[in-house]
């Protein structure tokens, strides 16, 4: 049977993409256990310094499986736990840049958005229908939607069902960058290499604290990255990426 999570390396970036085709990536129950464990292995290998997570080029995701949701009772996704399984995506420590082209539909949007930044090609669609199925986004999307674009698009999207073009995401502050549609993948390649040449201490010291001005009061916040400083100062990449700009070369981060 073919393999739901396809892994590619590249230098100190992997590449995770998803590999329902015909069902639009539509995330089962064995797609997102099989992105888990891949996700997690991959963030215990130090050699790995970013991720790109994409689909294809008709579709990142286009949802939760929606025939397994019909089958399945409340009880049911109580006991399997299925969504607080994605609570690990967002625990990973490496950098995820999510490689959205095509559908970005419900899960897979509530996927993209648990990344840490989306690089959308100009096909990008985003959405969260649910409301028109009689559920509603149960992976974060009321949550980080709003927090990304505001209350107003928020209310709209997930209400109305719109679906947001790649430049309204853009607009909106949903997506990083907005790319022609032939350079979905390769630009979301070279973001995440262009991330796995910094300290790598340093990018999952940011990424911390850039998440915990969504969970915390702005000094609480600013206390945790001066601690977060601190620690990366301690580093040997700080010495390392200190001393090579002042003699004028690239630094070599070795993450110690
Ligand atoms: N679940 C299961 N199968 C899906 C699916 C999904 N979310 N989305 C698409 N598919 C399947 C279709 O059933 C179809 O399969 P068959 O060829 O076997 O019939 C195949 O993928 C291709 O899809 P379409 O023929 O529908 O393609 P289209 O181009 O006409 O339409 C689309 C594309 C607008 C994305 C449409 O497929 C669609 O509306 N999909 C559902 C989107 C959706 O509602 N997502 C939310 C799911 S609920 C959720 O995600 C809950 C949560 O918060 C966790």
């Amino acid at each position: 049977m073919a393999e739901l999570v396809l892994t590619e390396r590249d230098g100190a970036v992997a590449v995770v993409l998803l590999n329902r085709p015909d069902a639009l990536n539509a995330l089962s129950d064995e797609l997102m256990d099989e992105l888990v464990s891949t996700l997690t292995e991959l963030d215990r290998d130090e050699s790995v310094r970013a991720i790109v997570l994409g689909g294809n080029e008709r579709a990142f995701a286009a949802g939760a499986d929606i025939g397994e949701l019909a089958q399945a009772s409340a009880i049911d996704l109580y006991y399997q736990r299925r969504v607080e399984r994605w609570d690990a995506i967002r625990g990973l420590w490496t950098p995820l840049v999510a490689a959205v082209s095509g559908f970005c539909l419900g899960g897979g949007c509530e996927l993209a958005m648990s990344c840490d930044l989306i690089i959308a090609s100009e096909t990008a669609e985003f959405g969260q229908p649910e409301t028109g199925l009689g559920i509603i986004p149960g992976a974060g999307g009321t949550q980080r939607l709003t927090r990304a674009v505001g209350k107003a698009l928020a209310m709209d999207v997930i209400l109305s069902g719109r679906r947001l073009s790649a430049r309204e995401a853009l607009q909106a502050g949903l997506v990083s960058r907005v790319v022609a549609r032939e350079a979905w993948l390769e630009e979301a390649k070279r973001v995440a290499r262009e991330i796995g040449e910094k300290g790598p201490i340093a990018t999952r010291l940011a990424k911390e604290s850039v998440d915990r001005a969504y969970e915390t009061t702005l000094s609480a916040g600013v206390e945790a990255e001066r601690r977060a400083l601190y620690l990366a100062f301690a580093s040997e990449d700080a010495r390392e990426g200190l001393q090579a700009f002042t003699e004028k070369r690239k630094p070599e981060f070795n993450g110690r």
